[in-house]
């Protein structure tokens, strides 16, 4: 829950933002409490496969109710890697699309494409002045995808910069992420803790929220790599719009390993603890006791197919309606931009005017 820290700033800005205000009237007289402020993103750079639904939007739907949230298409940031601008263009609007139908709903939590809010490019330059080269360039992504290559996108290296404008400009108390994004949330938090203490208190520091299971959904044919859209293996990727026949075919291919035992051991058994985390994630229940239900492999990856295909056969069918007509989804981002830019331009100004920047005088 944001503190009460007695910033008007911050009262201003859910005010003016025109959400973020539980009122509790019976528990609380008349008096609001804020809720907590959640941000987070997803980079349209291919479709959204079982890693980003487990490991973040299936959180992402099941709490944006009783919080402020924010969730954004990151398309700049897919900009960081070689993309064609029809790719770009399709698939913003398809994660978009993915983000509604796995439960994001535009009129409960505000839904925008990043770049419809300039506001996220400008505080990354504020917020580049503040970060090093040298914290930038151990960034694990970034060590990953481009260190030591000359013709690497500088914006991969200040990536990391963008992402933390994305959080900062929502004042987010709290960023629910995969696994993967940890380094960058602490990132953030080290860069809103510098400004504020360089410029005065200006950003709200936020937490990663990280789920318990599933926050490293591993490539089925690969376990010792995460799931991924732009590094990972086809037949080890689940896309959310993959057939029934498809996710059963890649779940029973999966590479497990040479022992038959079924156990949780993330260290020793990769493969089978990737497909019993799955499992958890999927049906709620704790891995250690869905593996000692087990006495092979193969009940437990039919299972695991069978809780995929339960779980993703509505999110499909929904993507398919509303690829047919989109007039609604489109509808729905415009409506995100003008509130998230609400909120974004006003924590922009505070930043501009902490470091001395000067306002345009408009006569
Ligand atoms: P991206 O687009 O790679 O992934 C979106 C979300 O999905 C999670 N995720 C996974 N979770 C579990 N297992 C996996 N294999 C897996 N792959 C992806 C990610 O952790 C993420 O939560 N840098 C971010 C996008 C971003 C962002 C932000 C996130 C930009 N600005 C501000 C939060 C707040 C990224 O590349 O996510």
């Amino acid at each position: 829950m944001r503190a009460l820290s007695g910033k008007c700033w911050l009262a201003g800005q859910c005010w003016l933002a025109g959400a973020g205000w539980l009122v509790l009237g019976e528990l609380n007289g008349d008096y609001p409490l804020p809720m907590t402020r959640v941000l987070s993103g997803v980079q349209p750079s291919g479709v959204l496969h079982v890693g980003n639904y487990l490991g973040a939007v299936k959180q992402w739907a099941a709490t944006q109710a009783e919080s402020d949230a924010f969730y954004c298409v990151v398309d700049l940031h897919a900009l960081t890697l070689d993309i064609a601008p029809d790719d770009l263009r399709s698939r913003t609007l398809e994660t978009a699309i993915g983000l509604i139908a796995a439960g994001l709903d535009p009129d409960v939590c505000t839904l925008f494409v990043q770049s419809h809010v300039p506001e996220h490019t400008e505080l990354a330059w504020l917020l580049e002045c503040t970060a090093s080269y040298g914290e930038l360039k151990r960034m694990t992504q970034f060590k990953d995808k481009g260190a030591g290559q000359e013709s690497v996108r500088a914006s991969l290296l200040t990536y990391p910069v963008l992402m933390a404008a994305d959080i900062l400009l929502y004042d987010a108390d709290e960023v629910p992420v995969g696994d993967d994004q940890r380094q960058h949330i602490e990132l953030t938090r080290d860069l809103a803790a510098r400004f504020n203490g360089r410029y005065g208190e200006t950003f709200v520091v936020p937490e990663a929220a990280i789920p318990k299971v599933a926050a490293r959904v591993m490539d089925l044919q690969n376990p010792e790599k995460k799931m991924s859209k732009s590094t990972g293996t086809p037949a080890g990727t689940i896309a959310i719009t993959d057939s029934a026949d498809e996710i059963v075919k890649k779940v029973r291919r999966s590479v497990t390993d040479a022992e038959t035992d079924v156990r949780y051991d993330v260290a020793s058994k990769p493969g089978v603890s990737n497909l019993l985390e799955m499992l958890s994630a999927a049906t709620g229940d704790d891995p250690y006791v869905l593996a000692s239900r087990y006495t092979s492999y193969g009940p437990l990856k039919n299972d695991v197919a069978d809780a995929l295909v339960a779980l993703l056969a509505p999110v499909r069918e929904r993507i398919n309606e509303l690829t047919a007509d989109p007039g609604e989804v489109t509808a729905a981002l415009e409506k995100g931009a003008d509130k998230a830019q609400a909120v974004a331009s006003v924590t922009l100004r505070r930043a501009r005017e902490a470091m001395g920047l000067t306002q345009r005088r408009i006569s």
